[in-house]
């Protein structure tokens, strides 16, 4: 039931092992915070290939649901040809990043409607699937039930207008979306109403699930991932776990639930049995027994990739269906962060949403970023941040400063004055004794996902490397004929490091890889390969430049590229909306005022003394905050999508001092803080809370 955990596992020989990553939605584009994961899952894929073990990588794009649905409808075009153009996309994307996909298909596949039809008539028979009848909002113009995101009004708490249905963006309370005041379909604009109908549920509830799931918790690879669990399911017999309602109703893209017309899988319970349909269709193509893998009693691994935000559905929801419909369970879930650029969230205004695509026309290598994110990346679910000044550093002086000069300094000596044929003996040599050695380490980072440690110890032996060679110096052992041994020596170390220090970052740059073993003419690297050195009965070809240097104006590209225009382009929620203003200047004025209104607001200078995220809310922050009073004030600030914590600590702001002190969810809030944003703040431009110019002091009224 649970997991061989990967270190133990790394020294019982060839393994079999089914690899994923979370399946993107078909209604957008790939971006760079997508691909932390599939660069985070193919290094780990191609690093446990490079053992000889039978690894199959899948993927496909997750094709079904109301957003799907309604973003082929706006195009004019039927949802299959909608998700058919995504896929080629999508699939040119992945090609580009080296991502190296087994099989990378669609949930809306035959594989997949014949498994999620079984995983559901299994449950069903376990006795795990209700029929139960509940009440949803209804847009009767659309006629269509509405997912909560598709529902806006009035904050029930400060009446700020165009709210969506769980949180008010302007004050920062949580709600349901029947507490909205004078709610929208933001699909039509029409009043929702209330309507009943039958759905199914998973019985999550079942003793069953909770004892089964308390069990497998335990083989969990991250704390994080196994504390959070923990959270979830309560202390036992508490049944804090809720059933979960897998269908929805017509009009709905997805596939019907045998024996119930007008019935559809829910996305959410389609969309992970879209992995093992995508495996189905390659072991049908390559000859494997598919359910040997995929039944109880398997002996092949099976490790998903996933983001934090969807741990629930990967440690909860996918393992019970699994377990529950006679299948193996996956033997791990590793969890990683979230991309920031440059500090802050992706955002379109300041060009920071970059595409794969734009990062690909604009000229970078993609092999550059793969670096960079590697050297960035853990086991833990930390998020991780780039910096283009940092990325920029950082290629220049690891990849082409410490790496590829090794190779350029030693080939053309070789090449020139010893035919390309290395020395023999200088193959002994303890340098590369090190080298050597290191490997197996260096190996087991990879497969532990510890890139950063990886990378960072094989630039240390390409720093030793070069300290060799400086040492050495070359340059002038072959001013004189009388130093050729020598110089034969340095050299041959020199290229036999290069082709260690090739094998060791083969994972995060394959193509650059592929170039060195063509350069050097050997197999494929693998990691065994340590211990086969260069030989002279082999001679190098001539050397061609392997890499280029990052070239500032191609940053400054990408971003110009990705900066959008103030008219927002987000999804359809927002350009949907036909009675809100969409623009960031559409804004109608607010009614006149007398200055005697305005002097009722009390407007201060704070200094923010600390910035928390809250727990439980993904919009919020809490700051506390310096008025120059005697004690701090806590503000609870719906500003989470635009700022990180630690970037605020510090700042000067502005709030409303005399604010009536309001009692939320998650504590008392004694203040608002004051920012800009559009009108609809889901749009972009974001939130820009204002900032006081110097020598303002806590405590200071504005008027
Ligand atoms: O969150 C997402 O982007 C989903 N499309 C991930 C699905 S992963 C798996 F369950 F299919
Ligand atoms: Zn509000």
């Amino acid at each position: 039931m649970t997991a061989p955990d990967t270190a133990s596992a790394a020294s019982a020989g060839p393994r079999q092992i089914l690899v994923t990553s979370a399946l993107p939605y078909a209604n957008g584009q790939i971006h760079l915070g997508h691909l932390v994961e599939y660069i985070q899952t193919d290094i780990w894929v191609r690093a446990l290939r490079m053992h000889g073990h039978e690894v199959y990588y899948v993927g496909a794009d997750d094709t079904h649901g109301t957003p799907v649905m309604l973003s082929a409808e706006k195009e004019g075009v039927a949802p299959r040809a909608l998700i058919e153009r995504v896929w080629r996309e999508h699939k040119q994307d992945f090609d580009n990043f080296l991502v190296s996909f087994d099989n990378y298909y669609s949930t809306d596949s035959d594989e997949n409607r014949v498994l999620c039809e079984s995983i559901f008539l299994a449950l069903k028979d376990a006795g795990l699937i209700d029929a139960r009848e509940i009440e949803q909002a209804y847009d009767p113009v659309k006629e269509m039930f509405l997912p909560d995101r598709f529902i806006k009004g009035e904050c029930p708490k400060c009446g700020a207008k165009d709210q969506y249905g769980d949180s008010c963006e302007v004050c920062g309370s949580t709600y349901q979306p029947t507490d909205l005041v004078n709610p929208y379909s933001a699909i039509s604009g029409a009043t929702p109403v209330r309507r009943a109908s039958t759905h199914y549920f998973f019985r999550l509830s079942d003793p069953r699930c909770e004892n089964f799931l308390r069990g497998w918790v335990g083989g969990l690879a991250q704390p994080e991932a196994t504390n959070k669990m923990r959270e979830w399911l309560g202390e036992a017999g508490d049944a804090k776990l809720a059933d979960w309602d897998i269908s929805r109703d017509a009009p709905y893209f997805g596939f019907e639930i045998p024996g119930a017309p007008g019935k559809y899988f829910y996305v959410w319970l389609d969309a992970p049995v879209g992995y093992y349909a995508s495996f189905k269709h390659l072991a049908a193509q390559r000859g494997l027994d598919f359910d040997a893998w995929v039944r109880p009693g398997a002996t092949a691994e099976q490790y998903h990739f996933i983001g934090k935000d969807i741990l629930y559905f990967h440690t909860l929801f996918w393992p019970a269906m699994l377990e529950f419909s006679g299948h193996r369970t996956p033997t791990n879930v590793f969890a990683h962060g979230f991309l920031t650029v440059d500090g802050a969230k992706m955002s379109k205004s300041r060009g920071t949403f970059i595409t794969a695509r734009s990062f690909v026309e604009t000229g970078l290598n993609p092999e550059w970023l793969r670096y960079y994110f590697a050297a960035k990346l853990n086991a833990t679910m930390e998020d991780i941040d780039l910096n283009f000044g940092d990325f920029q550093a950082r290629v220049n002086s690891d990849i082409v400063g410490k790496y590829v000069n090794i190779a350029s300094r030693a080939a053309g000596f070789l090449s020139k004055r010893f035919e390309g044929r290395v020395q023999d003996s200088a193959m002994h040599h303890p340098l590369l004794g090190t080298l050597r050695a290191a490997l197996p380490q260096i190996a087991a980072y990879y497969e532990a996902r510890e890139y950063g440690r990886a990378v960072r110890q094989t630039m240390e032996l390409a720093d030793a490397v070069n300290a060799y060679v400086d040492a050495a110096k070359p340059w002038d052992q072959a001013k004189d004929d009388a130093n050729a041994v020598a110089l034969h020596e340095t050299v041959s170390v020199s290229l036999e490091a290069f082709r260690l220090l090739s094998i060791a970052l083969k994972p995060v740059m394959p193509a650059l890889a592929a170039k060195v073993e063509a350069f050097l003419d050997v197999a494929p690297f693998v990691w065994s390969d340590g211990d086969v050195p260069l030989s002279s009965a082999r001679p190098i070809n001539a050397y061609k430049h392997l890499m280029t240097r990052v070239d500032p104006k191609q940053i400054e590209a990408l971003v110009a590229a990705n900066r959008a225009t103030l008219l927002p382009t987000g999804n359809a929620p927002a350009q949907a909306a036909t009675t809100a203003t969409v623009t960031a200047t559409a804004e109608p004025q607010s009614a006149v005022i007398s200055i005697d209104d305005f002097a009722k607001v009390d407007l201060r200078v704070a200094r923010i003394v600390d910035c928390k995220t809250v727990e439980g809310s993904n919009k919020l922050l809490q700051l506390t905050l310096d008025v120059g009073e005697e004690t701090t004030r806590n503000v609870f600030s719906g500003i989470q999508s635009a700022y990180r914590p630690e970037d605020l600590v510090g700042k000067l702001t502005v709030m409303v001092a005399n604010l009536a002190p309001r009692k939320m969810k998650f504590g008392l809030s004694e203040g608002m803080v004051l920012a800009a944003s559009a009108s609809d703040e889901k749009a972009e431009p974001g939130l820009y809370i204002l900032e006081p110019h110097p020598g303002a002091q806590p405590g200071m009224r504005v008027k």
